[in-house]
């Protein structure tokens, strides 16, 4: 019965795309629980590079099947041309399956988002604009409308009208904008029902028969722990629980059924959009980080901020996911620094502080306190065991396992699939 959950240890982009397609060969199922299109993982397979947003990285594995969880928000637009667009490079994408439970993104739901954020100016979250939190709002505000909604147009037409009544108020008379008619969201939501059907099934069923069956089953987070609505950097967040407890609702799956909780962790720190970042770098090493790792949005085409290595947040997202394991990503943007400040603690105001503050007035006010590493110069992108690291990498990853609570059990040392250091089997 081995249930994996892999998720981001940071702020998103750690690099769980790669991670997911790694163990897509060796799973039977890959499920997102949370998020949708705001995510952006980039698969490098060969020399072709995948662009995912909504689907499973497992969706680019034969053997595997992609599961859309229930917990999951979902823009039927996206998911088609996400899925053309893979047909057209040869990938079949036939067994995808998609909880009946899932949340769809409307257009209006994008539109609000977009108007919610002009609206706040400077005081923005800076979100991908996908209508993510309007359909989250909506989903707890008890307005949503589900994937299973489009097979009852009554019913639908109701939800649809339910959910306008108050967001036309709000579009007319606060933002300016023109009221949306109920009868073209139904009608183009109907659109995609024939479509959208074969995929459709009771993805909590199966996956605890797949479960039941020792099936191996991979839970594949979007973002990271730090953009959790929970536990993140609130306000500055996204609008699901990416965190290792998102699974268990977002799928429909029992805690006691996971086994392995793996953080993707990158060697040093990116965040896209607003929000506070004690190691960011504003300097020419922040420069380089950006260009040498790449660092550019792959959903929003935003500059990534950059910055050291935080080992507060690992070990605050070893505590709040239960981490089993880290995967170390992107060890090879590193080459080339003589030395490489690590964040071991902060200081806020005049104290110095090992824990992340719950406060987000302290959290705002944390300087990082550093402690430098010795950096290496050695190209490390043919590595295949840790052995075959130079010295001082090896101290780095040993120190990093160290202060952030949990064994460091794959190291990424470039984009590719077989560019990984396997230290320890995650199945
Ligand atoms: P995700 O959102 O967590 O899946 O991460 P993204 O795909 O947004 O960003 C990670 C980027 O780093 C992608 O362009 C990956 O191809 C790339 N990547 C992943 N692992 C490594 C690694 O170990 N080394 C290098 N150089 N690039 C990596
Ligand atoms: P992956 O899965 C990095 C950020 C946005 C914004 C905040 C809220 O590729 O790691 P939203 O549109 O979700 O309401 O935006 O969250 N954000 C991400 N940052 N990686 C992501 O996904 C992200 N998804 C959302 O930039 O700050
Ligand atoms: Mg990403």
């Amino acid at each position: 019965m081995p249930a994996l959950v892999l998720l981001g240890a940071q702020w998103g982009d750690e690099g769980k795309g790669k991670a997911t397609d790694l163990l897509g060969g060796s799973v039977d199922y890959v499920v997102r629980y949370q998020g949708g299109n705001n995510a952006g993982h980039t698969v490098v397979v060969g020399d072709q590079k995948y662009a995912l947003h909504l689907l499973p990285s497992g969706i680019l594995s034969p053997g595997c099947t992609p599961v859309i969880g229930n917990g999951v928000v979902v823009d039927p637009s996206v998911l088609f041309s996400e899925l053309s667009g893979l047909n057209e490079r040869g990938v079949d994408t036939s067994k995808l399956l998609i909880s009946g439970n899932a949340h769809i993104i409307t257009p209006y739901n994008v539109t609000v988002d977009k108007v919610t954020e002009r609206f706040l100016g400077k005081r923005k979250i800076g979100t991908t604009g996908r209508g993510i939190g309007p359909t989250y709002a909506d989903k707890i505000n008890r307005v949503g409308i589900r994937v299973q909604d489009l097979y009852d147009e009554s019913i639908l037409t109701q939800k649809v009208e339910a959910a306008l009544d108050v967001k036309n108020q709000m579009l007319t008379k606060l933002y300016n904008r023109r009221a949306i008619a109920t009868g073209q969201v139904v009608e183009e939501l109907l659109a995609y029902a024939d479509k959208l059907a074969p995929y459709v099934a009771d993805t909590v069923l199966l996956l605890n028969q797949a479960l039941d069956d020792d099936k191996v089953v991979l839970f594949e987070g979007g973002q990271g722990t730090l953009l959790d609505i929970d536990h993140g950097t609130y306000p500055f967040v996204t609008s699901s629980n990416p965190t290792a407890g998102g699974a268990c609702t977002g799928a429909g799956v029992g805690p006691t059924k996971i086994s392995r909780v793996i953080g993707i962790l990158k060697a040093y720190t990116t965040r896209v959009g607003a929000g506070p970042f004690p190691t960011e770098l504003f300097d020419e090493d922040g420069e380089a980080l950006r260009r040498i790792g790449g660092e550019r949005g792959v959903t929003t085409g935003r500059d990534r901020r950059c910055g050291w290595f935080d080992a507060v947040i690992a070990r605050y997202a070893t505590r709040v996911n239960g981490l089993t394991d880290f995967f170390l990503t992107k060890l090879d943007v590193l080459t080339g620094w003589e030395q490489i400040p690590v964040c071991v603690a902060y200081e806020i105001d005049g104290k110095r502080v090992e824990e992340l503050p719950y406060s987000q007035t302290d959290f705002h006010h944390a300087k990082p306190v550093y402690e430098t590493l010795p950096g290496w110069n050695e190209d490390i992108t043919k590595a295949k065991s840790f052995s075959d690291l130079p010295k001082n990498a090896q101290a780095y990853v040993k120190a990093l396992e160290e202060m952030s609570g949990a064994p460091i059990s794959a190291i990424g040392v470039g984009p590719g699939r077989d560019e990984t250091i396997e230290i320890n089997s995650f199945l």
